[in-house]
């Protein structure tokens, strides 16, 4: 079935298609309706950061940036669910067109730039799904916010967010929203990851819960930053990581139509480049937190590959696009810790 209406979609231009799937799952999801694409998938347990996962298979953040559908990917048998990136207030984004398929190489460039209606407007969408399963939202800051300001940004959504999230990722490595990835690296990192710790150790106390906080890195960075990565995570008490968001590498690529376009590249050429940054964090991280792996996951295969790499969880976004709800079913049922 998803395949007959992929068909139709990737005849469209690429967010026309995004556009008219979140509303359809938006109208659909937690009604009858669910029936269309609902399934029944094998359970799985895991038990991370204190949370119940009914399997290790997630939705990647950026599809339901607002939060929507929640209840429409529940019912694809998502083990979790992560909404966002949102940002205090709401935005635009960058000019369109901002998002192109590269079918031959199964693969996205996107742009976007977090457009997204506002944290507020997410968080009434929280309150209104039925879900009750793992939810992460994933936070950010405005682009019109100075980078020198950003911590603030992510404080008021880590505040907006909080009581609602079964864990909050902290969002630094979008290549979209200028200098953003700056927060990667160095004092700004550490300062940034300090204000977060102790501000949720404080909305830990007001709310009587403790919200696990993730960060969320890039692919694009060699074995030192990594590593320096990794030491800030450690020391800053940070609860796990994702690796990785898309790459801004061209090179498998540039020879494709599209493949040129600025922005992020995710799917299958981003896979191999996002195993290898699990497994410096592997290493350097020594078991002291979880990590949640992303990047070309398209099949039980290279979802085993980054569980075996070292990753605890995994989640999909390009390969979603590509396979469908089919794509879940198949990691779960061919997930090697099972077997
Ligand atoms: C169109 C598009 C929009 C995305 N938006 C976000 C976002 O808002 N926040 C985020 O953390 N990651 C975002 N991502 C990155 C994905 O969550 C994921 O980390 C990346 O695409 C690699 O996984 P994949 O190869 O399975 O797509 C986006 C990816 C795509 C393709």
């Amino acid at each position: 079935m998803y395949q007959l209406i992929r068909s139709f979609l990737f005849t469209q231009d690429a967010e026309w298609s995004h556009d008219v799937t979140i509303k359809s799952l938006k109208k659909t999801g937690g009604t009858p309706l669910e029936f269309l694409y609902s399934q029944n998938i094998p359970d799985a347990p895991v038990e991370l950061f204190g949370l119940k996962f009914k399997n290790p298979v997630g939705l990647a953040a950026g599809l339901d940036k607002n939060g929507e559908c929640i209840d429409a990917f529940a019912a694809m048998g998502f083990g979790f669910i992560e909404v966002g990136t949102v940002t205090p207030k709401p935005q635009a984004g960058n000019d369109k067109p901002r998002i192109f398929r590269l079918p031959n190489a199964q693969a996205i460039i996107n742009r976007m730039g977090f457009n997204n209606k506002g944290v507020d407007y997410l968080v009434e969408q929280v309150k209104n799904s039925k879900y009750d399963g793992i939810l992460g939202i994933n936070i950010g800051k405005n682009k019109d916010t100075p980078n020198e300001e950003g911590k603030n940004d992510y404080l008021i959504c880590l505040n907006k967010v909080y009581q609602y999230a079964s864990y909050v990722t902290v969002n630094i490595s979008s290549p979209n929203t200028p200098g953003l990835r700056s927060l990667q690296y160095g004092e700004a990192l550490d300062d940034l990851l300090g204000a977060i710790k102790t501000r949720q150790l404080e909305l830990a106390e007001e709310h009587g819960k403790y919200v696990p906080i993730l960060v969320k890195i890039a692919p694009d960075m060699d074995e030192t930053e990594v590593e320096q990565v990794a030491e800030s995570l450690i020391s800053n008490k940070i609860d796990g990581v994702i690796a990785t968001n898309t790459t801004l590498e061209r090179e498998k690529v540039k020879h494709l139509t599209h493949g040129e376009e600025a922005g992020g590249l995710s799917g299958v050429p981003v896979r191999a480049q996002s195993t290898k940054v699990i497994k410096l964090l592997k290493q350097h991280l020594d078991g002291k937190m979880p990590i949640v792996g992303v990047g070309g996951i398209n099949s039980s295969e290279s979802a085993n590959e980054k569980l075996s790499s070292g990753a605890d969880l995994v989640q999909v976004y390009t390969g979603f696009i590509y396979r469908g709800p089919e794509l879940v079913k198949e990691i779960v049922s061919g997930l090697e810790t099972q077997a």
